[in-house]
């Protein structure tokens, strides 16, 4: 089927931390033409917002009152480049500063404060209006897009999760151990689906993804064959 002939639709990806979401995601934007959007990169930058401006103590508590003041100032953009997509915090490439420990030990407190969520929810669904976006997250079909015509929810075993993120920081040539990510992992899966402002669940309607024995040009495939019923349909 040629995508020509399918209609533009909204496509949700969520699932747990370090499934490759972003990797598929990505991966299908390119593929159909459709923009894509990194959500748990948004969740980062305003981390790291928070880290650069003290506004997480030593003890790993928040000056929410802080943060939420300068998020109406703050910009998140993406920027495409021959390196691939960077995200862009006030206008600088932050990219390799979001991927790294100290980020990802904080990221989830901070994506728990109801107000950062209401801000960057709203950001969101603003990217999606013209349709034609695949986006990543933890709450995309639940929260900020209800009526995606494709869902998707991804998972798969923790330690399998935590290997993968392992090869990469390493490969990235980041000094850390299979156990501390493991940890990172799991803490991130505990926050991430108890807390109490949209927490990680899956829609009602979606279509799981266990990828933990699948190949990425399988999941590529299988990825495309979902577009491709979801957008067919009227
Ligand atoms: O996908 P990621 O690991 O880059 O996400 C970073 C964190 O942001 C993760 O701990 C969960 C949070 N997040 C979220 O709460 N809602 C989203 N839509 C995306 C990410």
């Amino acid at each position: 089927m040629s995508s020509k002939s399918l209609k533009p639709i909204i496509i949700a990806i969520d699932g747990y931390s370090s499934t490759g979401k972003s990797t598929m995601a990505k991966a299908l934007a390119q593929k159909i033409g459709y923009r894509y959007v990194d959500t748990g990169a948004m969740y980062r930058a305003v981390t790291l917002l928070a880290m650069q401006n003290g506004f997480i103590a030593a003890d790993g508590s928040v000056d929410e009152t802080s943060l939420i003041a300068a998020l109406p100032a703050t910009t998140i953009d993406f920027a495409v480049t021959p390196a691939g997509q960077r995200t862009l915090l006030n206008g600088s490439d932050v990219e390799a500063q979001i991927r790294g420990m100290e980020v990802s030990a904080h990221v989830s407190t901070i994506a728990a404060i109801a107000a950062v969520r209401r801000d960057l929810v709203d950001r969101q669904r603003a990217y999606g209006e013209q349709k034609g976006i695949v986006m990543d997250g933890r709450d995309i079909g639940t929260t900020v897009f209800p009526s995606a015509e494709l869902k998707i929810f991804v998972n798969a075993p923790a330690a399998v999760r935590a290997t993968r993120r392992f090869k990469e920081l390493t490969a990235q040539g980041r000094q850390t151990t299979y156990e501390e990510v493991l940890a990172n992992v799991e803490h991130r899966d505990l926050i991430d689906t108890t807390r109490a402002e949209s927490p990680l669940r899956r829609a009602a309607d979606a279509i799981d993804l266990d990828n933990s024995l699948m190949t990425i040009d399988e999941q590529n495939d299988w990825l495309i064959a979902q577009y491709e019923k979801a957008a067919g349909r009227d």
